[in-house]
């Protein structure tokens, strides 16, 4: 494995995959959007919103395997547009499935947690071979995708994963928005009522790229084996970073303006993931000590660095 397409590299994931992996592979990223400077890596720009865009970008990068961590990831932002989110979280990842299909090279296909309703607190976490309940748009998007990547490329794997990290923007990630905020002393809200396993971005990258060198298929559940809720995932970054974890309130998330409900225990078990591997997974101090080693290395500034004016 040579040359790896990463769909969505100026968002959260896709950068931070695609600057991680790039040390060791030939990186084609691909933004739609957002022009970048200075990336250690090829960029192209695509809308997937181009019936025919798929099979026109694999014939020309040829790649050797396919992420495809590109969406409509903002939950509210599909409620507003539930087309919008249908067509590019839903069918477009059918169409790219069916591409790497017919040319045999292997696909991650990013999933989350979020096809489950949450709503029941179950102690060892939801399995692969638990049923998905979507409670949002968003989510139906989502399951929507995985349903079409299995039905076109049943070889493919489904990633569902939660994570963090730094941003191209600064502001795209739950660590980033507490991170900023207590750093200048503002008060902020931590929910105490939703639960998730997030993995640190660079933690992620790395089973990812685990998973295609081991030739996984198939359905996985990425993330922490060790859950914890919003609130906490908040004091625990005040905590590390030396900020005042009283400037977060602890509140319901109903208090918190939201216009997409959430489902409130995405308690994650990744069993499977762990077994496949061989080895444990992050737990949420080795995450959260990845997360301020990077603060610390200078790589929320070296991200931020690659806007230009339109990003
Ligand atoms: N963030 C989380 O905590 C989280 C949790 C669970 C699952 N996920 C999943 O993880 C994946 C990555 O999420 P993220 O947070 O990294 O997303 P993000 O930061 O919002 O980035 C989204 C990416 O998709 C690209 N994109 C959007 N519309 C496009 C279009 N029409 N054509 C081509 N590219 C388009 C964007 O390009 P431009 O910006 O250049 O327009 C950007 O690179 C998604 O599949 C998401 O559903 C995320």
């Amino acid at each position: 494995m040579k040359k790896l397409l990463v769909t969505g590299a100026s968002g959260l994931l896709g950068m931070n995959l695609a600057l991680g992996l790039s040390k060791k592979y030939q990186i084609f990223g691909v933004a739609n959007h957002l022009t970048l400077q200075g990336i250690p890596f090829e960029m192209v720009q695509r809308d997937f919103f181009r019936k025919d865009v798929a099979a026109e970008l694999i014939d020309t990068v040829q790649p050797d395997a396919v992420i495809h961590c590109a969406a409509m990831a903002n939950v509210d932002t599909c409620e507003k547009n539930p087309e919008a989110a249908m067509e590019l979280n839903g069918e477009f990842p059918g169409r790219l499935a069916g591409e790497t299909a017919k040319r045999h090279i292997p696909m991650i296909h990013i999933s989350t947690d979020a096809v489950f309703d949450g709503k029941e607190r179950k102690e060892n976490g939801y399995t692969e071979n638990d049923l998905p309940h979507p409670i949002n748009v968003y989510a139906r998007s989502k399951l929507l995708g995985e349903q079409k990547v299995f039905e076109a490329n049943p070889d493919a794997v489904v990633a569902r994963v939660n994570f963090y990290g730094w941003s191209v923007s600064g502001n795209r990630s739950l660590s980033e928005f507490f991170y900023v905020n207590l750093k200048s002393g503002q008060r902020v809200f931590g929910f105490t009522d939703v639960f998730f396993c997030p993995l640190y971005v660079w933690d992620l990258a790395e089973i990812l790229e685990k998973l295609l060198l081991k030739n996984a298929k198939g359905l996985y559940h990425v993330f922490s084996p060790e859950f914890l809720s919003k609130y906490e995932f908040g004091v625990n970054i005040a905590g590390k970073f030396g900020f005042d974890p009283n400037l977060i309130q602890p509140v319901s998330w109903q208090a918190g303006g939201l216009d997409a409900p959430r489902s409130p225990y995405l308690i994650m078990n990744t069993d499977k993931l762990r077994e496949f591997l061989g080895e444990s997974l992050p737990d949420q101090e080795t995450c959260l000590n990845h997360f301020y080693e990077a603060e610390k290395s200078g790589l929320p500034e070296l991200i931020r660095s690659f806007r230009t004016d339109n990003s």
